[in-house]
């Protein structure tokens, strides 16, 4: 059977969606729904499906089995209990929503229509990535000691669209969007998700009102440290996670390339499936719906990476450390 696949928010990362899905025989694209129509008439004539303006009218016409959720974060929640009640299931772009408490309510909805729910963390299908989680699984690196996730770019390029930065839109900054990248490699490389918090962050961005930059020291469940540093204003680009171990380190440069060394200097390691991230995810989601073969992100781990971010900000805000319960809810230490 092949899965009829819709699109709700014809914007950037729309794109990638629909690149996937022409390439695949599971699935095939139907139908895609933006409020500028302008944007979803061009795509449905690029990828010969049909355009709406209200997703609602879309998905009670074209009855999808999936629908992809890619529009700005504070949508995600109503946009998500919306499909799960119409019986969809669903590719939920990152991060689940705007806190811990919105994911409680997409999860809730999910159950409660038993349909099946992935949140896009792309992170977990990038190959060097992949082959990374590997090499720390097979542990001839010795024990792994810290990991320190780099990401540097400029944040406020003109082409960026306005919710990104601001805040009641977006939920966050640079530590949100692509903070949730940094904090899945680092719960999924370090085997166990994040319980301690102490962040600083910054509010000089040109546009908006997000924070733009925040160095994050973290501990995950098994007392294993990590940082974050992020940086959105005038940077050399970098988005570097070293992993240092006993017996050698690793260097993922995600999206690009993967490196070892088991002593002075790195060497490259081959990454020989370089299958599209994105057709992986779905794969990911219809062999689970299909089979009931485990995501590679649960709805609980997608929820773990938000309250994670909750916490930052409201480590930074009280200029405390902050725990984050292992229900995914961030707490201050003493409550
Ligand atoms: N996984 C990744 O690597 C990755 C990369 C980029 C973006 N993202 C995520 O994807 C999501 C979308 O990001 P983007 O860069 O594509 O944003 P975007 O602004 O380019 O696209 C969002 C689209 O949603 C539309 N929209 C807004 N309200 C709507 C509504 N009520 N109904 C229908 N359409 C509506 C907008 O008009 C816009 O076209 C975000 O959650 C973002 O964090 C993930």
């Amino acid at each position: 059977m092949r899965h009829r696949v819709v699109i709700i928010g014809a914007g950037n990362i729309a794109v990638s969606h629909l690149e996937a899905l022409r390439k695949m025989t599971r699935l095939e694209a139907v139908a895609v729904a933006d409020v500028q129509e302008q944007r979803a008439s061009k795509l449905a004539d690029e990828y010969g499906i049909h355009a709406y303006a209200d997703y609602r009218a879309m998905i009670e016409q074209e009855k999808p089995d999936v629908a992809v959720i890619t529009l700005p974060h504070f949508l995600h929640k109503e946009a998500a209990v919306w499909c799960a009640e119409a019986g969809c299931h669903i590719l939920l772009e990152k991060p689940m929503a705007l806190n811990a408490a919105e994911c409680d309510e997409i999860i809730a909805a999910v159950k409660a229509s038993q349909v099946r729910l992935l949140v896009g963390h792309t992170q977990h299908y990038l190959p060097e990535n992949r082959k990374a989680a590997q090499l720390i699984r097979q542990g001839d690196l010795g024990e792994l000691l810290m990991i320190n996730d780099t990401r540097h770019m400029h944040y406020y390029r003109d082409s960026r669209p306005d919710w990104f930065l601001e805040q009641a839109k977006a939920g966050g900054g640079i530590l949100t969007n692509l903070g949730s990248h940094s904090l899945d490699k680092i719960q999924w490389f370090g085997g166990a998700p994040i319980a301690k918090v102490r962040a600083s962050v910054s509010y000089f961005g040109p546009r908006g009102d997000v924070e733009g930059s925040g160095l994050v020291y973290l501990e995950n469940e098994n007392g294993l440290p990590a940082t974050i540093s992020q940086s959105g204003y005038a940077v050399v680009p970098r988005n570097e996670t070293e992993l240092v171990f006993t017996k050698g380190m690793l260097k993922v440069l995600s999206g690009q390339s993967l490196w070892i060394s088991e002593g002075e200097t790195y060497v490259q390691v081959p990454v020989e499936d370089q299958t599209d991230p994105f057709i992986l995810q779905f794969e990911d989601l219809i062999d689970h719906i299909e089979t009931g073969k485990p995501l590679a992100c649960s709805m609980e781990y997608s929820r773990s990476i938000v309250a994670a971010v909750d916490a930052i900000y409201a480590s930074h805000a009280n200029k405390t450390e902050w725990t984050v319960r292992s229900d995914g809810h961030a707490i201050h230490p003493a409550e």
